[in-house]
């Protein structure tokens, strides 16, 4: 098949081209590095170093003996998009472009009109230019679980059956999402479903859960390596508390810790996302698969990591600090994902055995995560829903850092600034 993957350079894009083509499957990508620029802004790097991507391609087709094919360019230029949909004429567009941080959209207005511009206008492009040059082209796009937020009932795949003043009827399941890149993703979902009805295109729009991990099959080598953030704004929770446990920093779970949400390996989100790409839907079909594992808590996954930490020789201590973000702790949450099971997914491993694939990835890179320590700990609040950062943000530093292996939990508490006002929380991406 001919798949165009759009966010070709991003953590998950980066990892799915490799798989992809590795199957067989004839594999391009858009890329203009959004994500590498906004890392950068906030002052981090990927804690695992990565190739530009025209090294990358020559690294793959040297260990895969495979090609990708790479197309710079941004997804709100529609001129250049048009171009590169009716030379690739895929069958399949795989939809990862978007900015994905939810702290990073609650930094302050201009954060949330770049994010909301850039994710519900790049979409819309995408529609446009299937609609105008590939209407049977399947479109598989990346939504969130976020977009469902965490209501008192069960989480359907996408549509419920609902009666209503005795009369009956199938409809979208109610989205309340937590942070306003979360709404870019309802808005896109909306628009998505309105192609479908409207132009008889053809999508997966794809609930998906917290990634987290390190390596698929496919990255033999440490030039196929994907990109690894543990920033406030671009680390997802486990991310983060990998990258505190090699440092010797405590996990830094938001609140109470009662959290819940779903998770899924990256090598399983790749998994699913192939499934998705080589099942199309029929034309005119709108189809949404909840893609996620298993659920956990961000206490339970601190206790992982300290758990698989401990058997790797490294001291770690869990240490909570306030929640800024404006969300349940203590929730309700059971979610249905049946869909991809039914069409063949098996998750590949256990979260200890990737927990510890990542600890032991990332002690290799401990120096890179201690120069930017820094960006570990929130600064960016919710609070009263200005996005407002803090006026003295209380940063942990190298100079405040305790010495690796040699801190109690007394010393952690003692130690390091703990939050007394607003701080940011875990960053579901
Ligand atoms: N990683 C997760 O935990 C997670 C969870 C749920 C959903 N998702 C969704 O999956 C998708 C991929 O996530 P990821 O973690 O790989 O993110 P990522 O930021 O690593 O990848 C996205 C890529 O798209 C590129 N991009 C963004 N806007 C672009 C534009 N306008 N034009 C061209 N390129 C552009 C970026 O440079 C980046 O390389 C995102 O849509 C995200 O919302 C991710």
């Amino acid at each position: 098949m001919n798949v165009l993957i759009l966010g070709i350079d991003g953590y998950i894009g980066w990892s799915l081209a490799m798989h992809l083509a590795k199957r067989g499957h004839n594999v391009s990508g858009i890329d203009d590095f959004e994500r590498r620029k906004n890392v950068e802004s906030v002052g981090s790097t990927s804690a695992i170093p990565i190739l530009d991507m025209e090294e990358r391609i020559s690294s793959f087709k040297q260990i895969h003996e495979k090609d990708i094919s790479f197309y710079e360019g941004n997804l709100l230029d529609y001129d250049f998009l048009q171009q590169v949909v009716r030379e690739t004429k895929p069958d399949s567009i795989v939809h990862l472009a978007e900015q994905p941080s939810a702290p990073f959209s609650m930094i302050d207005r201009e954060h949330a009109i770049y994010t909301q511009h850039n994710n519900i206008e790049g979409t819309l492009n995408v529609l446009y230019a299937m609609k105008e040059y590939v209407p049977d082209c399947h479109l598989v796009k990346l939504g969130t679980m976020g977009e469902y937020g965490t209501p008192n009932v069960d989480i359907p795949e996408g549509f419920f059956e609902i009666e209503f003043r005795g009369r009956k009827d199938t409809l979208p399941f109610p989205r309340q999402p937590g942070s306003l890149y979360h709404l870019s993703k309802v808005h896109d979902s909306g628009n998505v479903h309105f192609a479908c009805r409207m132009w008889r295109l053809r999508s997966t729009d794809i609930m998906q859960g917290v990634v987290y991990g390190t390596r698929t099959a496919e990255m033999v080598d440490d030039s196929l390596m994907t990109r690894f953030d543990f920033d406030e704004w671009f680390g997802t929770v486990i991310n983060r508390y990998c990258a505190e446990a090699v440092i010797g920093h405590p996990l830094t779970p938001y609140g109470s810790g009662g959290q819940k949400r779903g998770f899924i390996d990256l090598i399983d989100s790749v998994q699913c996302i192939r499934i998705a790409v080589e099942n199309p839907p029929s034309r005119g079909e709108y189809r949404v698969f909840n893609q996620l594992d298993e659920i956990y808590s961000v206490s339970e996954l601190a206790q992982y990591v300290v758990q698989v930490g401990k058997k790797l020789r490294l001291d770690v201590k869990i240490q909570p600090i306030s929640n800024p973000r404006i969300e349940k702790e203590d929730h309700y949450y059971k979610v249905d994902r049946e869909h991809l099971r039914n069409l063949g997914f098996r998750p590949t491993r256990r979260i200890t055995e990737t927990v510890e694939i990542m600890l032991t990835d990332l002690i290799k890179y401990r120096d890179r995560i201690m120069e930017r320590s820094e960006v570990i700990l929130p600064r960016t609040t919710w609070a009263r829903g200005t996005g407002e950062r803090m006026a003295e943000p209380r940063i942990w530093t190298k100079a405040t850092a305790l010495p690796q292996h040699s801190h109690t939990a007394a010393a952690d508490a003692s130690s390091y600034p703990h939050p007394t006002s607003s701080f940011a929380t875990s960053s579901e991406s």
